[in-house]
């Protein structure tokens, strides 16, 4: 399962600002171009003609149909598939594309495909476009707490490496205005959302680097986790005390142009 990159702190906050752009328009029929456990359950709980979700990932159809008993209605569907694949829904419009977190998660999938990505989507956008996305993060966070969560998803990425995995690359929203516009879309408004870490997120980037280090060798494994403890021991402490500010998420609702 490929999750979400960001702790679900503020999940409600992004789908519920989607709701408030899409105000009293009809849903119709929805594409989820890069599903996955949230965006689906989000999706389910609209008022669609149908739905449609892809995902990259080949282990995802399973985890959704146990997770989410998707697809429930006939007409509703979820797909396995890549986008750079030209025959994939290949002539068939949506009303609505939301692409909740697909862009940072293309490298891990199929690297360089970013920009070709936007173009791609276009083609299936007969109203309205909803991209969200995370900010890449700063290099350096002030203060203790923050800089070990920092430290700490550096690991994460570096256990990622080891598990031979790839890794997620994120997009600037000035990036992703700019390519929208380039491949055929007006932007209708751009939002941005800070993003507060909770001891929850904490955890979840510790029991990653835990999971992917099972794959590594014993005196790395311990090495490395010993580090994780270390660092997740302070940024847990920062979380409690108020919640870790860095970094943003940023909502993109966007038309095709004429
Ligand atoms: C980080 S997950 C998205 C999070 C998801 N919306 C959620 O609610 O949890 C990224 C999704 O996009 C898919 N994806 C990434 N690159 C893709 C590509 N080139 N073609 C098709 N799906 C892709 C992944 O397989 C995965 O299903």
């Amino acid at each position: 399962m490929m999750a979400r990159p960001v702790p679900g702190c503020h999940v409600d906050a992004l789908f519920g600002h989607i709701v408030t752009m899409h105000g009293t328009r009809p849903w119709g029929r929805v594409l989820d171009a890069g599903t996955g456990r949230a965006s689906l359950q989000f999706v389910m709980g609209l008022q669609t003609e149908s739905w449609t979700a892809v995902t990259g990932d080949d282990g995802e159809e399973r985890y959704l149909a146990r997770e989410l008993g998707a697809p429930a209605r006939p007409g509703d569907r979820v797909l396995t598939g890549h986008w750079r694949d030209a025959t994939l829904l290949q002539g068939q419009v949506f009303d609505v594309v939301l692409a909740d977190y697909l862009l940072g998660a293309v490298d891990r999938v199929d690297p360089y495909f970013q920009e070709q990505l936007l173009e791609r989507l276009r083609q299936h956008v007969s109203g309205r476009l909803y991209l969200v996305g995370l900010e890449p993060l700063p290099d350096r966070a002030d203060g203790e707490g923050p800089a070990a969560l920092r430290e700490l998803m550096r690991l994460a990425d570096v256990t990622r490496l080891l598990a031979g995995e790839r890794l997620y690359r994120e997009f600037p929203l000035e990036w992703v205005q700019r390519s929208l516009v380039r491949a055929g879309f007006h932007v209708v408004n751009a939002t941005v959302f800070p993003i507060v870490y909770r001891t929850a997120a904490v955890d979840r980037q510790l029991a990653g680097c835990r999971d992917r280090l099972a794959h590594v060798d014993a005196p790395t494994r311990a090495a490395l986790e010993a580090r994780a403890v270390r660092l997740a021991a302070t940024a847990r402490d920062a979380a409690r005390a108020g919640g870790i500010r860095m970094g943003s998420d940023y909502v993109v609702t966007a038309e095709p142009t004429a």
